[in-house]
């Protein structure tokens, strides 16, 4: 169910399409239940801003049912009756609870089965459960569901349950949509809650049972942005948590932000206030240094990132050194052992093997060679206001500072360039290239200008 507004978070966005450890909620819930079914066997049902959701988890492969007006859970569920109708089973998800696991669905799978139930109800424990439907069992001791009430609608007697329902359930879809048109609207909301078909199902002596989640984390539901904060945080941590055993070191893991697809190798240390975000992979061996933020990046073996780095869309090869505050734009490819230093800034910029740029540089659609040397702030000019054009600087270059290289422009191997040149045009191959007014020294000027100021300043003192 994917189809409400989200009211509590008042937002203009979805509430599913809120993103928590990185990705939206919904996508979490459809992952989960990817492991139990195929994709093609789940139906997501959108309303609000349908367009936007459907697009958002299109790529999954799941299919999608249009709730035009949303009149509540169980009305979402009656306009999936055409798709839900071929199965013996079905289980319901909220798509705004995202931390649920895939063994915890099969858990509830399992427990419907074993029992023959018509509607088995997956709930969780509570400290606080102010706002959650409660959970109203037969007997303590019973698995057996009497029913649930929404907490608009308890007594001051079922408030104090702390068991709660999660708003995830199995059905046999026979009693299911026998059932389902029973419910009515009569309530605080005017909406058809789904909820209501345990006593509805009980009272047509259809088996209703619960089954505890026992970690309540995993039903937690983002109703409002501190609750999304919440769910952030815990996703966050088992992620680091994840990543270090399976032999990442992450100092300070509540300081850092990984992604939940980012993937990390073995010995590889991430030190604090460090964002790994997108399809980031880092390989073993590296060392991320604080204040970095790495996003959608390759990154190999043995990379030392120093502090302060922003990378995006790149990749950067085994051995590679970077920054301190260096500055990866998309398409950056820096190779085997590379350095890129101190305010260097690539886009569309290949730095070939062992070649160095050490600082303040920029370096933008480049192709450069191995074992060239940028001397500190080179500028390769590569817009003409209009265009954007490609430099070459092959194997051996030797780019003194301050230099400027006006796009399309080709250095041959193993070239020199004089500091400070402005070059136009192609250098070939082994050549030294300068494009600067040769240097001009007067002797005794500065002197001279010197001796000229102090007789104005007492003359016009005197
Ligand atoms: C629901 C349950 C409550 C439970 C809680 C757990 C009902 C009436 N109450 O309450 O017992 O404790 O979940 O989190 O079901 N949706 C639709 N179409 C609609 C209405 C909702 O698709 O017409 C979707 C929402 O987008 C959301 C999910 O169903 O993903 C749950 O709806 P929500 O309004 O959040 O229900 P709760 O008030 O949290
Ligand atoms: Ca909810």
């Amino acid at each position: 169910m994917a189809a409400g507004k989200g009211t509590r978070l008042k937002s203009k966005h979805p509430k599913v399409l809120h993103e928590a450890g990185g990705k939206p909620l919904l996508a979490h819930v459809i992952a989960s239940a990817q492991n139990v079914v195929a994709a093609r066997d789940i139906f997501v049902v959108v309303g609000h801003e349908a367009t936007r959701v459907q697009g958002a988890v299109s790529a999954m492969g799941v299919n999608f049912v249009l709730q035009a007006e949303q009149r509540g859970t169980a009305h979402a569920v009656m306009v999936a009756r055409d798709a839900i109708k071929p199965y013996d089973q079905v289980i319901v998800l909220s798509g705004d609870a995202p931390m649920i696991r895939t063994q915890t669905l099969e858990r509830l799978r399992d427990f419907h089965n074993e029992k023959k139930s018509a509607m088995t109800i997956l709930t969780a424990i509570l400290t606080d459960p102010a706002g959650y439907g409660r959970v109203v069992r037969k007997n303590a001791a019973s698995a057996e569901v009497q029913a649930i009430v929404e907490d608009k609608a308890a007594t001051a007697k079922q408030k104090k349950l702390r068991e709660i329902n999660s708003g995830i359930y199995a059905f046999s879809v026979k009693p299911l949509l026998q059932y389902l048109d029973n419910i009515r609207n009569d309530n605080a909301h005017g909406e058809f809650y789904l909820p209501d078909l345990a006593s509805i199902l009980g009272k047509a002596k259809q088996r209703v049972v619960a089954i505890d989640a026992g970690n309540y984390h995993e039903v937690l539901g983002a109703n409002t942005r501190a609750e999304l904060a919440e769910i952030d945080q815990n996703m966050r941590m088992a992620k680091c948590e994840e990543l270090m055993a399976a032999g990442a070191t992450i100092f300070y893991p509540q300081s850092c932000v990984i992604d939940a697809d980012v993937e990390i190798g073995p010995d590889t240390v991430i030190e604090p206030y460090v964002q790994l975000l997108g399809k980031t992979r880092v390989g073993g061996d590296c060392r991320i240094r604080s204040y970095s933020v790495i996003r959608d990046t390759t990154v190999g073996d043995g990379v030392t990132i120093l502090p302060g780095c922003v990378i995006d869309e790149s990749s950067v090869r085994d051995g590679a050194t970077l920054g301190p505050y260096s500055r990866l734009r998309p398409g950056s490819e820096i190779c085997e052992g590379a350095r890129v230093g101190n305010f260097v800034e690539t886009k569309k910029a290949r730095l070939g093997k062992g070649s160095k740029a050490n600082h303040l540089t920029y370096l933008g659609d480049a192709e450069i060679g191995e074992g060239v040397n940028i001397g500190a702030g080179t500028i390769l000019c590569n817009y003409d206001g209009v265009h954007k054009y490609k430099t070459t600087i092959e194997d051996g270059v030797f780019v003194g500072s301050d230099s400027t290289l006006v796009a399309p422009v080709t250095i041959g191997k193993g070239a020199y360039i004089g500091a400070a040149s402005c070059i136009t045009d192609d250098v070939p191959a082994d050549a030294l290239a300068l494009g600067r007014a040769r240097q001009t020294v007067k002797e005794g000027w500065a002197k001279e200008k010197r001796q000229s100021q102090k007789k104005e300043h007492s003359a016009k003192h005197a």
